[in-house]
């Protein structure tokens, strides 16, 4: 399933798991879902939309390379449909590469190069929102310190004067041995207000499965976080992308 990395991050992302760790990161980051997520503009129809997209960009990278299927958006899509069993599927894809174009459409494939919210966008399923804006009002864990096994909280609040588009939150947390591993968390369009997110990054208890064994060797320190707060998918360079604002903040974890 690793053959192709971004095409795993890109799926991580809209799944929530944790991406880009290397080996024994001593941690997880989970969202803590809002109470009240009513303020959102129509959520429903994208966020689906962006979850079948990320199987169906998948799909689609294997029907160009092991297929080798790159005619018309009309033989590309269609096999999408045949291949997933999917008429919606295959209907979105060609709404899509009608627009931008098949050899357009086969470049961004192959670079993995189109995410899923704008593609979602682009194919009228996701809301888009130009002169949407989100500022951190704080960001800060609790508890700034705690032992190791603490699970910690990333509490922050942003609001948004204009609303926001469909986004994502992105949260990266450095070791004190400087190993990060970051987690993204998909964010419905907002209308204007004040929205609090939570997430929990669950230290890991000490596993000494033996006396002599290395439950000491759990790393302690101050770790830094990192959180981009974005407008479509954080890092894209497509348009209706961008960054509303950054927030950093750190923990420290005792023996
Ligand atoms: C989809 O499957 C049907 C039936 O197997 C086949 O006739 C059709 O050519 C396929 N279409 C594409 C675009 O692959
Ligand atoms: C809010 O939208 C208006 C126009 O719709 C724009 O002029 C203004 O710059 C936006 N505010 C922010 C903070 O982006
Ligand atoms: C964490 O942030 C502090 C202050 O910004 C910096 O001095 C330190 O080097 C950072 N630690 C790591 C592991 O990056
Ligand atoms: C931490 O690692 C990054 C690359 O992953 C490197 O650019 C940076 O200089 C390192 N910082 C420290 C304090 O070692």
């Amino acid at each position: 399933m690793y053959y192709v990395s971004l095409i795993v991050f890109v799926t991580v992302t809209v799944l929530g798991k944790s991406v880009h760790a290397t080996e024994k990161i001593p941690y997880t980051i989970e969202r803590i879902p809002p109470i009240d997520e009513r303020n959102d503009v129509g959520p429903e129809i994208c966020r689906e939309c962006i979850k079948e997209s990320v199987s169906a960009i998948n799909v689609l990278l294997n029907l160009i390379l092991d297929e080798g299927i790159i005619g018309s958006c009309g033989d590309l899509c269609g096999a999408l449909a045949n291949k997933t069993s999917s008429k919606g599927l295959g209907d979105v894809c060609l709404v899509v590469c009608n627009v931008v174009g098949i050899g357009e459409f086969i470049r961004l494939l192959e670079h993995t190069d189109l995410d899923p919210i704008w593609y979602c966008q682009i194919a009228d399923l996701c809301p888009i929102n130009d002169h949407g804006d989100a500022k951190f009002v704080y960001f800060h864990m609790i508890p700034s310190t705690g032992r190791v096994g603490t699970e910690f909280i990333i509490d922050c609040s942003f609001t948004s004067k204009n609303g926001t588009g469909p986004g994502m939150l992105s949260i990266t947390i450095v070791t004190p041995q400087n190993q990060s591993a970051s987690n993204d968390f998909l964010l419905d369009a907002k209308k204007p207000g004040i929205y609090d997110q939570r997430i929990a990054v669950k230290t890991f208890d000490r596993e000494c499965s033996s006396p002599t064994d290395s439950c000491n060797g759990f790393p302690t320190g101050t770790y830094n976080v990192t959180a981009y707060l974005c407008d479509g998918e954080c890092g894209s360079h497509h348009p209706h992308s961008s960054i509303y604002d950054v927030g950093h903040t750190s923990f420290v974890v005792t023996p």
